[in-house]
């Protein structure tokens, strides 16, 4: 890993074993990017991959006077403006108090140096010793508005990956008000991509959509307060024709739970344009003398190797990188959560009885989710009274926690902080807290109004009730959740022109309440929730080390779910639960062996009535907590390779493996969606494995039993033929819709 510079022609290049990343300080004091990819042999001078033209541009402005071919418009920046001749989307816009918004950045100073420097108040990657990173800061300044931008570039001894972030300070006698300021941009020369984001809704979160790039604008976005289950903060460029398994990737993730904005631009040459940061969109920011404001992080990511290569480096640096605390690299404990099986209708005895007949069979958290506090028994009233409903758990969440204690199991707890009922005292006492517009009515979404955040009275009060519950009950994990999108955005605590920064500093202002309490209470287990996976990023990742992937706990939707969520996050992140059949959110009937063949990959756990299902489904769940318990390292922590996709080939077949460190254990998930008669010889494809190992398999539906492999992964495993003879009832179960296979495979 190293950071060149070259001063005779203004050259910095960001190296590791992986990847490179070249950057030129133009003539002008404009910033140029000359290339971001697998890594490139060190030169003394980068400069034929600048793109000016040796002749004048036609009918575009130019930046040097007589000067032909210097055309702001044409050139591959590092963070553009708009408005001295470059007519795509900038990284910023500042507006100033003679109402214009030109600006001059140029370039002024630059710093390299070991180690990762810290953002504050935001969410961001780190390394533990100083020579994991190196850095390079470079300093533009507008001389006219005596300001500067700082951007920042980290390279890492260990991933192919660039973290960036921006910053801006204001040194001059005038305010300036950002209407933008995004966290990077890049310009890419002509190439052959396509744009890859992960979309969806509430229980259909982060579904894998591709869109080919023309000459236009393709960009997501999030206005919702939330970073949201519509579009995660994060995209890809993919080249044409690559997979899983081959081609190049472009990953870029924001590292920030808010509103943002992610937008490639392909314009009339071919580049393509690609930035993000928070939304511009409702936001602006002023910015006194001598303050700053930092943009959010960006984490990029390369891949000349495919997708699978490309999360595996995501999810390797998100472990040891960004989450953080006791729980950063333990085996999570298997939790039984009570929200599907009673939602608001439970006493105590109701939720001893479940806690019994888990513990039973080998569960060993309990999870007490909504409705335990205040006069919560529904959805209209009591979020902000954080205090016990004695009339339902009469010794208080205090008393029940000792008794779940005293059975062996852990307890847990669900929160909503960060939401207020209007049907409360808290309401009644401080209607200012909540977000609303004077003299209008706020909209309401599932009967609840969202708290200031912003506003430090708020966050202490928050604080106080929750530490206090935290220090007399013995809670060994809390679920933070968070039910609905943001509107009537407008605070009390600021004054009419700054309405703009409102959802950022909601957004600050969860982070603080966050940090604290995570610090405070160093041994609970935070798992984040947002009406399933409505704030699944990696800003909450540095808080929380796992998060409610969805509230859809279907195995068949689970697939796509878990699927597109594993591009970015890693497994042990993604709170992955079996619950009842008919499935509450698609009716759908499928084993209990299914459900937990896809719930293995994840945060595992129960979300049901054990006391309600079959003496063969309870063996079959003592079974899987038993099967969990041996290879928990292995599936929370091993290396996971995607095979076959939900998303491709008409969902018929899905499988995924994960394989451990030295390669001698390995579990392969094999998931059928669709069955057809008279089917032909089924096959399913390792992946990951030392192809000169020794394995062995075994399992009844598998012919044979030791490989090696590279034949498990190259020429397949193959199953035995079942049920095509009509006379031939048995095994129906291995071969029916929403049939899976989970599958143990270990060097010999
Ligand atoms: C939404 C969450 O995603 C669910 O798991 C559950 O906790 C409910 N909220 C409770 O209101």
């Amino acid at each position: 890993m190293n950071i060149f510079f070259n001063s005779n022609n203004m050259e910095f290049h960001l190296q590791n074993d992986k990847i490179s990343y070249i950057i030129k300080v133009l003539g002008t004091g404009d910033l140029g990017h000359l290339y971001f990819g697998k890594r490139l042999n060190h030169r003394e001078n980068f400069s034929n991959m600048l793109q000016i033209f040796e002749h004048q541009v036609p009918y575009t402005p130019e930046q040097i006077d007589g000067v032909s071919g210097f055309a702001l418009d044409t050139l591959k920046q590092e963070f553009p403006a708009f408005g001295t001749g470059d007519y795509r989307e900038p990284a910023y816009v500042i507006l100033q108090e003679n109402g214009s918004r030109v600006t001059d950045y140029k370039f002024s100073k630059y710093e390299i140096f070991n180690r990762k420097p810290s953002l504050k108040g935001l969410p961001q990657t780190y390394v533990e010793n100083d020579d994991e990173a190196k850095t390079l800061q470079i300093t533009l300044k507008d001389k006219h508005l005596n300001s500067e931008i700082i951007l920042s570039y980290t390279i890492y001894k260990n991933y192919p990956i660039i973290t960036r972030n921006s910053n801006i300070i204001n040194n001059g006698s005038s305010p300036l008000t950002l209407e933008r300021f995004l966290s990077f941009n890049m310009d890419i020369p002509q190439k052959n991509y396509e744009f890859m984001h992960l979309s969806g809704a509430w229980a259909r979160e982060r579904h894998v959509v591709t869109t080919p790039i023309n000459q236009n604008r393709i960009s997501i976005d999030s206005k919702r307060g939330a970073s949201s289950s519509n579009n995660n903060p994060f995209i890809a460029l993919k080249e044409i024709g690559a997979d899983e398994f081959k081609g190049e990737y472009i990953g870029v993730n924001l590292v920030y739970s808010g509103n943002f904005l992610a937008q490639v631009e392909k314009d009339h040459y071919d580049n393509i344009r690609i930035n993000m940061g928070i939304n511009p969109f409702n936001f602006s920011w002023i910015l006194e003398k001598d303050e700053t404001f930092e943009a959010p992080e960006v984490v990029m990511c390369y891949s000349d190797s495919g997708l699978n290569a490309l999360s595996q480096n995501y999810h390797k640096f998100y472990q040891n990188n960004l989450i953080r605390g006791e729980w950063k690299h333990k085996a999570r404990p298997i939790l039984i959560n009570n929200w599907e099986a009673t939602y608001f209708d439970f006493d105590e005895d109701k939720i001893v009885q479940i806690a019994i007949k888990a513990k039973e069979l080998g569960v060993e958290l309990f999870v007490l989710d909504d409705g335990w506090f205040g006069t919560r028994n529904g959805d209209t009233s009591g979020l902000g009274d954080w205090w016990s409903n004695l009339s339902k758990l009469p010794s208080g969440v205090e008393g029940l926690s000792k008794k779940i204690d005293e059975m062996g199991m852990k307890f847990g707890l669900w929160f909503e902080p960060e939401m207020v009922n209007p049907d409360t005292d808290l309401y009644r006492q401080h209607p200012e807290w909540a977000l609303s517009i004077p003299n209008r009515k706020p909209t309401l979404s599932r009967n609840q109004l969202t708290l200031d955040l912003g506003r430090a009275e708020v966050r202490d009060y928050l604080y106080e009730k929750l530490s206090k519950i935290l220090r007399e009950s013995k809670i060994s994990y809390i679920k933070w959740d968070m039910n609905r999108n943001m509107t009537d955005v407008w605070s009390g605590v600021l004054e009419g022109k700054r309405q703009g920064e409102t959802a950022h500093r909601y957004i600050l202002g969860v982070y603080d309440l966050m940090e604290r309490l995570t610090t405070e209470f160093p041994h609970i287990l935070f798992e984040s929730c947002a009406g399933g996976g409505n704030r699944f990023d990696a800003g909450m990742l540095y808080y929380m080390p796992q998060i409610w992937t969805s509230d859809d706990t279907d195995a068949v939707e689970r697939l796509k779910i878990q699927y597109g969520t594993s591009i970015i996050y890693p497994i042990s992140s993604m709170g992955a639960h079996v619950s009842a059949v008919p499935n509450h959110q698609t009716g759908r009937i499928t084993s209990i062996d299914t459900r937990a063949n896809v719930a293995f990959f994840g945060a595992f756990g129960y979300e049901l009535d054990l006391n309600h299902i079959t003496d063969d489904e309870a063996n079959s769940v003592k079974r899987q907590i038993e099967f969990f318990k041996e290879n928990r390292e292995l599936l929370q922590f091993g290396t996971f390779h995607r095979i076959e996709s939900p998303f491709e080939n008409g969902f018929q077949n899905v499988s995924w493996i994960m394989v451990n460190k030295d390669q001698s254990e390995a579990i392969l998930g094999v998931y059928r969606i669709h069955s057809i008669p008279n089917p032909g010889f089924d096959k399913a494809f390792a992946a990951g494995l030392n192809p000169d190992f020794k394995y062995k398999i075994e399992h009844e539906d598998i012919l044979g039993e030791i490989f090696y492999g590279d034949e498990l992964m190259y020429s397949g495993i193959k199953f035995r033929k079942i049920g095509i003879d009509t006379h031939d009832s048995k095994n129906l179960e291995n071969l029916g819709d929403y049939s899976s296979k989970i599958i143990k495979i270990t060097k010999i």
